[in-house]
């Protein structure tokens, strides 16, 4: 029997759907089981999307339509794009895809040719290097460390650039740390990329859960424009996950190439939800901010507590709703405690090795959850914790 492609071999998958599937087992079991490994907002979008939705469905709106997506939409993500983040970009620079994940992967597979150099963050979302592997790249990781507030380090990614370098992946706020890059250090990036004719692959699906300021675009900074690609979509900022939304902003001369992958995979984003999408954008009622005064309600509850279990030590996240936590002093590896919080304490959440090698002492729990819930979680792993008192290091 014929092989799979080769590229089947080097592709990842994700922790967060593992541990989901394992969680989900245990319930199926009669177990009790608090979901903290998806990163999925735990609202839905409010009424008028889905009134929207219906009313596109009742008007016959389920056609094939444009590729890049129908203009009402891409015309309205120019506005909210120039609304929320200052960006003067046109609705042609916009190309509508099945979801933020499908957006990446097309416009990694617009960039990258076998051998060329992808420099992502470590820890960082798994698709970055299971997807620069699958195309024949080579996935080089800069760190996020805890001594630098999980900021990128410009000098750390200025030697790693050489002549094969072609994309740097930022994402701010990033999955897993929730790490907003300061001004300084996307100015630096930024610089890099001008001096050595870097695209940037700005993953800006959280830019709106953020818990401070205003949130700032890669694309703004001098010379990117030209060079940037913006990654975003409806998953998290509207709570539309399932909905299978996103889009590519991308320089004019790189949108064709988009088009053309989407000509050759998905043809076009379903026609209905492109219509209540235009409504998610509105959002005349502010649900978006009002979800993330919850999220940062539960931000500070969650990180507080979860700096009272021995051995966990936790920064809070400036964006996204994620708790990234240094489990190291426990004395126990991330795999070990996951499979304990899991199985005995019933918490679900991620070992950090799932997110690169620099995730190896740390774990991630999504704080997209009620205060409720989230305080239970704590109870249940604190009564855990027995496990590793003696093992852990007391500060
Ligand atoms: C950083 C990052 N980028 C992209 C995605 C994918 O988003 P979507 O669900 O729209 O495909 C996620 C989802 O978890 C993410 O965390």
């Amino acid at each position: 029997m014929q092989p799979l492609a080769s590229r089947m071999a080097v592709m990842t998958g994700e922790g967060a759907l593992a541990v989901n599937a394992r969680a989900r087992e245990l319930e199926s079991q009669g177990r009790s089981i608090i979901h903290l490994e998806l990163g999925e907002p735990d609202f839905h979008p409010a009424p008028p999307v889905n009134d929207a939705l219906k009313r596109a469905l009742d008007e016959g709106k389920d056609r094939y339509c444009a590729v890049a997506g129908v203009p009402a939409l891409r015309d309205a993500i120019a506005r909210y794009l120039h609304d929320t983040r200052g960006l003067n970009v046109s609705p042609d620079q916009i190309v509508l895809a099945p979801g933020c994940k499908l957006a990446l992967f097309l416009a990694m597979m617009a960039l990258t040719d076998p051998g060329d150099e992808v420099l992502y963050p470590d820890p960082g979302f798994p698709g970055y290097s299971s997807i620069t592997l699958g195309l024949g790249g080579v996935p080089v990781p800069f760190e996020l460390s805890e001594r630098n507030r999980f900021q990128p380090d410009p000098d750390e990614i200025a030697a790693k650039i050489t002549p094969r370098t072609k994309i740097l992946i930022t994402n701010s706020p990033g999955n897993p740390t929730g790490t907003v890059y300061t001004d300084d250090t996307q100015r630096r990036l930024a610089e890099l990329a001008v001096e050595h004719d870097l695209i940037i692959l700005s993953d800006e699906i959280y830019a709106r859960i953020l818990y401070q300021g205003n949130f700032v675009s890669m694309m703004s900074y001098p010379g990117m424009e030209e060079r940037t690609l913006i990654l975003d979509g409806f998953s998290k900022s509207f709570a539309m996950t399932g909905w299978r939304l996103g889009y590519t902003v991308a320089p004019a001369r790189i949108v064709p190439a988009l088009a053309m992958l989407a000509i050759n995979s998905y043809t076009c984003v379903a026609e209905f939800s492109q219509y209540a999408a235009i409504e998610a954008l509105r959002d005349p009622g502010g649900a978006t901010p009002r979800m993330v005064v919850e999220f940062d309600k539960r931000r500070q509850q969650f990180i507080r507590d979860l700096n009272r279990i021995p051995g966990f030590r936790c920064q809070a996240p400036e964006g996204a709703f994620y708790a990234w936590v240094h489990i190291g002093d426990t004395g126990m590896t991330a795999e070990e405690l996951s499979r304990i919080m899991l199985e005995d304490a019933g918490v679900a959440a991620i070992p950090g090795a799932a997110f690169g090698p620099a995730g190896r002492d740390f774990i991630r729990f999504s704080f997209a959850s009620s205060t409720a819930n989230l305080h239970e979680a704590v109870e249940r792993i604190l009564r855990a914790s027995a496990a590793w008192q003696s093992t852990a290091v007391v500060r």
